[in-house]
C-alpha cells in the first residue's frame, strides 16, 4: 500500500497501475496520517509533511520509501529514515525552470513595485498618469548576486542573460557544475560579505539546512549595499523576517519578493504591513507543467524502490 497525502493525477495514476493507494482528495491532516500509515510500503510528503520517527514507527517495518513531492527536503529526518533503512526521494530537475521563472517575475515585481502598484489602482487612488508616481528601479545591467549556485540558481543565471546583468554567486563548495556555469554565463564567485555589499539584486537559492537557518540576518542584511532587493524563492527559513522588515522599514532594502515563509501558512505581520514586498504564496513549482513532472517523479521513485530497485533521484543527508 502507498499513503499519498496529496498527489496530482499524474502521479496517482501510475501509483494505481502498480499499488493500493491510499490517498487523500482533501489532505490528511497529521493525525488522520499517523492513522493511515501503518503497513504502507511507500508514503509520498511534501513540504507540509513532518517526516520524523513517529511518522516512521507508525508506518512500520514495511516502509521502504518516502517519496517527496518537492526537490527540497527539510520536512525529512534523513538521520531516521537511515536508521530505520527507508529511502528517501524527492523532485529535482523537473520544477527548475518554473521555481526560476518565479524569480525572475519577484525580481521585477518588487523592483517595479507591481503589487502595489496594483493596489493603488484597485483601491481606485489612481488619478492618470504622473512622471513621479511609484518610480522602480531596473533589473538590467545591475549586479545580481545569487547564493546558493545548483540547477535553479543557475536556470536563474541562464534566464538573466538577456538582462545583461553582472553575476555574482556564492557556493559553499567548488562544485565541477558550477565552474562551468561561472564559465558558460560569465558569473563569478565571491564571498557572502561580498555578494551582498555589491549585489543590486540578492536571490536565495540554497537548500535550508542546520547552517542556512536565518543565513540572511540582521547582521548580514547591514551589509547590505543600501536600496537592495532580497528575492526568496528558497525556504523562509533562510530570513530572519523581522530583521528583513526593520531593514525594509529603515530603507536600507528597497524591496522584498517572497514566495516562502517560515512557518507556512502565516506570514509575518511584519511583513504584509510593508507596501514594498510582493508575497505570493508558495507558488515556485506551481506549473501544470512542473507540478505533474514532479508527481511522475515521486510516483516513479516509489515504483522503482518498492520493486528493489534504486531510487531516481534520491537524497542523501
Ligand atoms: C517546493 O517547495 C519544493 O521544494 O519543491
Amino acid at each position: 500500500m502507498v499513503v499519498a497525502r496529496r498527489l496530482p493525477a499524474a502521479g496517482l495514476e501510475l501509483l494505481a497501475e502498480h499499488f493500493e493507494v491510499d490517498a487523500g482528495d482533501s489532505a490528511f491532516e497529521r493525525a488522520e496520517l499517523l492513522r493511515r500509515v501503518p503497513g504502507a510500503a511507500a508514503i509520498v510528503a511534501d513540504p507540509t509533511v513532518p517526516v520524523d520517527a513517529e511518522l516512521l514507527d507508525a508506518a512500520g517495518p514495511d516502509l521502504k520509501v518516502v517519496a517527496n513531492f518537492a526537490v527540497g527536503y527539510d520536512n525529512i529526518d534523513l538521520d531516521a529514515c537511515r536508521r530505520r533503512g527507508v529511502v528517501a526521494t524527492n523532485t529535482p530537475d523537473v520544477l527548475t525552470n518554473a521555481t526560476a521563472e518565479l524569480t525572475l517575475a519577484l525580481m521585477l515585481a518588487a523592483a517595479r513595485r507591481v503589487g502595489e502598484a496594483e493596489r493603488v489602482l484597485r483601491r481606485g487612488d489612481w488619478t492618470g498618469w504622473e512622471p513621479g508616481q511609484l518610480l522602480g528601479r531596473e533589473l538590467s545591467g545591475a549586479t545580481v548576486g545569487i547564493i546558493g549556485l545548483g540547477r535553479i540558481g543557475t536556470r536563474v543565471a541562464e534566464l538573466l542573460q538577456g538582462f545583461r546583468v553582472r553575476l555574482l554567486y556564492t557556493s559553499r563548495h567548488a562544485h565541477p557544475d558550477s565552474i562551468w556555469a561561472e564559465a558558460r554565463l560569465g558569473l563569478e564567485r565571491v564571498t557572502l560579505a561580498e555578494l551582498v555589499e555589491q549585489a543590486d539584486f540578492v536571490t536565495l537559492h540554497a537548500p535550508l539546512t542546520a547552517e542556512t537557518r536565518h543565513l540572511v540576518d540582521a547582521e548580514l542584511l547591514d551589509r547590505f549595499k543600501p536600496g537592495a532587493v532580497l528575492v526568496n524563492t528558497a525556504r523562509g527559513g533562510l530570513v530572519d523576517a523581522r530583521a528583513l522588515a526593520d531593514a525594509l522599514r529603515s530603507g536600507r532594502l528597497a524591496a522584498a519578493g517572497l514566495d516562502v515563509f517560515e512557518h507556512e501558512p502565516d506570514v509575518e505581520p511584519e511583513l504584509t504591513a510593508l507596501e514594498q514586498v510582493v508575497l505570493l504564496p508558495h507558488l515556485g513549482s506551481a506549473t501544470a507543467t512542473a507540478r505533474d513532472g514532479m508527481a511522475r517523479l515521486a510516483a516513479e521513485n516509489v515504483i522503482a524502490v518498492v520493486a528493489g530497485k534504486p531510487p531516481l533521484t534520491p537524497v542523501s543527508a
